[in-house]
């Protein structure tokens, strides 16, 4: 049976826990999670696995990326399920702060991220979500210092608020991106998806088939604006509601008119119910 990694509860625990590592001279992998694990975060766990000596997951439910009306409260936690997940993926260490740890009374520092965090996207739609995000994984960035940290290309424009935020602030680690893991219907995996009912979960894969669908037109050099908003129609006709479905700078996320001005990556978000998904994909 695979060994259970170190529970790490305080930041000294969690020091305690790496100084070994660190002495022996290995490197060590971060993975930020928010727990409730799927296949998509233990796709990133194997990714960190391969790339270093050490793996850290962190599971932590970070309340100042979540507005009052969002899932905070009723976010699942499943630490047991996790940790049992996480053996079996030979993590080292799991990084389980409390909230009091995480942010102590009398807590009072928010890092402010810009350029990509201000592209018009999530940020449209979560104000104060890449400020959270950013201040807690400086954060978790500064308490386990790994020398790789592996996100989800599926939170897509948070991975370019994150990798511009360590090269903005010298963070001494290599940020890297894993493609998405997706159901066989292309869903992407997401802990938000246990809440869809089945109609719900039948109507979902309506958002990788738009992407897929109009990254394909694109590429033939159909007309981006027409292609967006047969898109939106596509997904409005299935039972969301569309916050956005937009072409962007793959790098940038600065808007793009023709395939001529980049990279370009295919960003969506839109609710079914009460849920809210996101996905996106290359052209
Ligand atoms: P969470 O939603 O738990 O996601 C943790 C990591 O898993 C993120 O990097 C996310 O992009 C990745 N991920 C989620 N679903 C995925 C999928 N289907 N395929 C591949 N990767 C996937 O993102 C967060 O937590 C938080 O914002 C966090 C960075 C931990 C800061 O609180």
């Amino acid at each position: 049976m695979a060994k259970s990694p170190i529970v790490a509860r305080t930041v000294l625990s969690l020091r305690q826990a790496l100084r070994p590592y660190r002495r022996a001279g290995g490197t060590i992998a971060l993975v930020p999670t928010m727990g409730a694990l799927h296949a998509g975060h233990l796709r990133l766990v194997a990714e960190a696995r391969k790339r270093a000596d050490r793996v850290v997951v962190s599971i932590f439910v970070n309340p100042t990326q979540f507005a009052p009306h969002e899932d905070f409260g009723s976010y699942p936690r499943r630490f047991a399920a996790d940790r049992a997940a996480l053996t079996a993926a030979k993590v080292d260490v799991i990084w389980a702060p409390t909230a009091a740890v995480m942010y102590p009374q009398g807590f009072a520092t928010r890092i402010a991220p810009e350029g990509a965090a201000l592209a018009g996207l999530e940020d449209r739609f979560r104000p104060h979500f890449f400020g959270g995000v950013c201040t807690v994984v400086a954060k978790l960035f500064l308490q386990v210092q790994p020398d790789i940290a592996i996100f989800g290309q599926k939170d897509y424009q948070q991975l370019r608020v994150v990798t511009q935020m360590a090269k903005d602030l010298d963070l001494p680690l290599k940020v890297t991106g894993i493609p998405t893991v997706r159901e066989r219907d292309g869903l992407a995996l997401s802990s938000r998806n246990a809440y869809l009912s089945p109609d719900e979960r039948a109507a979902a894969p309506v958002l990788s088939r738009v992407l897929k669908a109009s990254a394909a037109r694109i590429k033939r050099g159909e007309a981006i604006a027409a292609v967006m908003t047969d898109g939106v129609g596509e997904i409005v006709r299935a039972g969301f509601a569309v916050d956005y479905l937009e072409a962007r700078h793959a790098l940038t996320l600065a808007p793009v008119k023709t395939r001529k001005d980049g990279p370009i990556r295919l960003l969506v978000a839109a609710k079914i119910g009460k849920t809210r998904l996101i996905d996106n994909m290359a052209v």
